[in-house]
């Protein structure tokens, strides 16, 4: 393990989080983003396909943590009557071109089948997959994780900020999807000393006491696509939860990049969210393609726990992203400027 940097001065550390707050105020949308598409499109999906199929938002623009000018994300819910998902997913691309959308793309032989499209009056990129219920539960998941500590959110931003920017926001080139980086946000707000975040899925399973308080009475499982979902979401119970940390905004971000740069061991460790810790790769089998069962990187799914959600990350890109986090590591250590460690990166 290579030694610890200084962390920034008292002048830099506010600096840093009033960068931080900075990004998070100029990156954020409005709340409803997507909405009236979504309306829109259940109206042509009602008359197309039947009132019995439905729409459902789900990744950013449902969880409330989008950019601005990014992807809508939806998930269309129908039933084997209407034949396989590729015959569905055919006549969606032509209905959408019908209704006048553009760049109409479908790939049905994606892991997840789906229609690429764009809106060009609203200026909206769009994807529609079938039947995606495990994503439509997960960002439920992220999305109550947010609500437990205001300082969440703004970091989310952050790190999505500082990963798109560097280019290692690419799941489709082999560096990490957006949703990878919110399970490493998670994880690290679960580990900090007193914890930020709770686990909700620890919660759910057997009476917990944390602080005097007893959390977690035999819910009842909810199983979607053969896994178990369930998790602890009595969200009033848990205001406040995060209170014995008092780390500002600044300090969580210096502490991410730390975590993620020097305490985070990537060889024989798993990013978990749905234990509250990390796991030991030893521990795990995941869902495997070519029978390969050994990642450079490992983030468990909080749900589908066979599926590594950092399965595409080969050797050269986790050294990519390791030396990402190790440069924003040094600049903040140096002078807590996030501008500078957020700058565009430029191929030579
Ligand atoms: N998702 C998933 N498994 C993955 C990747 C994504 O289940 N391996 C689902 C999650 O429900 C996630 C959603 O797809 O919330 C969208 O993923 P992604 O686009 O990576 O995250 P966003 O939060 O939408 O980020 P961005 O604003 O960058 O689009
Ligand atoms: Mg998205």
């Amino acid at each position: 393990q290579r030694p610890l940097l200084p962390p920034p001065s008292r002048d830099h550390y506010r600096d840093l989080n009033d960068h931080a707050y900075d990004i998070f105020e100029k990156s954020k949308c409005e709340e409803n983003r997507g909405r009236t598409l979504l309306s829109r499109l259940q109206s042509m999906v009602s008359k197309t396909f039947s009132h019995t199929v439905k729409l459902h938002l789900f990744g950013s623009s449902a969880n409330g943590m989008s950019l601005k000018g990014g992807d809508i994300d939806i998930c269309m819910l129908i039933d084997d009557s209407f034949g396989d998902t590729d015959i569905v997913i055919e006549k969606l691309a032509t209905m959408l071109k019908q209704n006048h959308f553009t760049k109409v793309l479908a790939i049905p032989s994606a892991r997840v089948p789906i229609v690429k499209f764009k809106d060009q009056v609203h200026n909206l990129s769009c994807d529609i997959c079938i039947n995606n219920k495990l994503a439509i539960y997960n960002t439920r998941l992220v999305e109550d994780y947010s609500c437990i500590d205001d300082r969440m959110r703004p970091l989310v931003y952050v790190v999505k900020r500082w990963a798109k920017r560097r280019k290692i926001n690419e799941p489709f080139t082999g560096t990490l999807s957006s949703y990878a980086y919110i399970n490493m946000v998670i994880s690290f707000l679960q580990s900090r000393e007193p914890p930020v975040l709770p686990c909700l899925q620890q919660l759910a399973f057997g009476a917990t006491s944390i602080n005097g308080k007893v959390y977690g009475d035999n819910l009842a499982d909810v199983t979607v696509d053969g896994y178990n979902c369930k998790y602890y979401n009595d969200l009033h119970n848990l205001t406040g939860f995060g209170k014995h940390n008092k780390e500002t905004l600044g300090e969580l971000v210096f502490a991410f990049f730390e975590y993620y740069a020097r305490r985070f061991n990537y060889v024989t460790d798993v990013v978990s969210i749905r234990t509250g810790h990390t796991l030991p790769k030893t521990s795990k089998t995941w869902e495997s393609i070519n029978k390969k069962s050994h990642y450079y990187f490992s983030i468990e799914d909080p749900f589908e726990i066979t599926h590594n959600l950092a399965r595409v990350v080969k050797r050269s890109h986790l050294t990519m992203i390791i030396s990402e986090f190790n440069r924003a590591y040094k600049i903040l250590s140096r002078n807590g400027n996030l501008h500078i460690v957020c700058r565009e990166f430029i191929h030579d």
